[in-house]
């Protein structure tokens, strides 16, 4: 008789690995809870999963709908942060891995249980994620991983699940390994590790092949409201089915594949491959916006700063004094945030083809070269004596040696 350990909280997709993960933890004398979220990824079946749990032996299995708090409290203020690691990656897996943590923790101090669960393995970054971000929330709360501790193969795992009665579907299954949500997909391993190696197109679900896109582009107008976007082509929707139309639209034309050799926090590179054509639109449509909208200096600042942020949020520090304090800055800026940019979706691109604000700071009648000019030709006479005025006295006082760019001869 295995000595009891008390409530343990289990991310838990219904697949093979956390599957035997609950029947594995049982063993080892945990009670196991299981929580399974939809965050928009296809083909969630969340009866199902609960089912599932409680075959394989859970005391107890929750289920959520997280749709609507993943939009509203993570991809918003990544969005609003024009999340993208290295410039490239919308930070679509590492956006969902706090959520996760978030509810193990909130179902782990309702419960009164002394752990939560992952099934990540010991390679990548979503135990990294979740790891830390459980333990920033609840710093004493015990976190196992048992896929990252057992060491079984996937036959002997197939053969413990057979063993203790839990279903195993014997699919051929991907080639590649998927993580998805509502932000995006993104597509690992198999072929993709040789970076050589064109992208199959097999493994693409949400976006069409760009060169085999429609010809005719197709307009979309996106509505900011304080940085969100809050309308489609005029029409007012809440931001998951925003995301999802967007996804839709996007992804006929191909837009939002991604393919890059990323620095990976457990310190190595890795080939990766997203396709996010909600999310590629809405974040050229927000940088887009937030130039017509913000202040020169506010602007500067804040792009500097999208960068940590991206930084935080890819290496799992959302739960941290640093993102709340830039996510507080970022939010202030925000506010000014409104107004409808128009893009051109095709062949695989998203190009910002117009924007409007209702309170704009571009103004018509100081950038004008034609009539109605309002700014003053004659102060910047005064402006430009100023301005040069470091660069003239540093070469008064040392006197520069450029050669001529060209031979100068009459
Ligand atoms: N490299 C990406 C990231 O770290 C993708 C992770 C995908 N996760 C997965 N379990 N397949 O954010």
């Amino acid at each position: 008789m295995t000595e009891k350990k008390g409530k343990a909280v289990l991310a838990y997709s219904g697949g093979l690995d956390t599957s035997v993960a609950v029947m594995w933890l049982s063993e080892q004398g945990y009670d196991v809870i299981t929580m399974t979220a939809d965050v928009g990824q296809k083909d969630v079946d969340l009866q199902a999963a609960k089912a599932k749990a409680l075959h394989s032996g859970a005391v107890k299995a929750y289920i959520f709908d997280l749709k609507r708090t993943f939009v509203e409290n993570y991809v918003w203020p990544s969005l609003k942060s024009n999340g993208m690691y290295q410039g490239t990656y919308p930070l679509v897996s590492a956006l969902s891995r706090p959520l996760i943590a978030k509810t193990l923790v909130d179902i782990a101090n309702k419960e009164g249980a002394v752990a939560v669960a992952h099934g990540c393995t010991g390679k990548g970054q979503d135990q990294v994620r979740i790891e830390v971000c459980a333990t920033a929330l609840n710093p004493k709360i015990k976190v196992l991983a048992p896929v990252r501790d057992w060491h079984f193969t996937r036959e002997a795992e197939m053969e413990y699940a057979a063993k203790h009665g839990i279903p195993v579907k014997a699919t051929a299954g991907s080639p590649y390994s998927i993580d998805e949500n509502l932000w995006g997909r993104s597509i690992e391993c198999g072929v993709l590790e040789n970076p050589w190696n064109e992208p199959p197109e097999d493994a693409y679900e949400m976006t069409s092949n760009p060169i085999e896109g429609p010809d005719q582009p197709e307009f979309v107008e996106i509505s900011f409201e304080g940085g969100v976007p809050v309308a489609l082509n005029g029409e007012r929707l809440h931001g998951v089915d925003l995301i999802k139309k967007l996804n839709a639209i996007a992804g006929r034309h191909g837009v939002g594949r991604v393919d890059m050799i990323e620095d990976r926090l457990v310190g190595f590179k890795s080939r990766e491959v997203y396709e996010a054509p909600g999310a590629v639109t809405l974040l050229t449509a927000h940088r887009a916006m937030e130039t017509l909208t913000l202040d020169k200096q506010v602007l500067r600042s804040k792009r500097q700063l999208e960068v940590r942020f991206s930084e935080l949020a890819y290496e799992g520090y959302w739960f941290s004094p640093l993102c709340d304090a830039v996510g507080a800055f970022v939010n202030e800026t925000q506010k000014y945030v409104n107004g409808t940019v128009k893009l051109r979706l095709h062949k695989g691109q998203a190009v910002v083809r117009g924007m409007k604000a209702g309170k704009s700071i571009y103004r018509h009648d100081l950038a004008t070269y034609s009539e109605g000019d309002a700014f003053d030709h004659s102060a910047a006479v005064g402006f430009i004596n100023i301005w040069g005025l470091p660069v003239r006295t540093w070469t008064a006082t040392y006197p520069r040696q450029d050669a001529a760019e060209i031979p100068i001869e009459a």
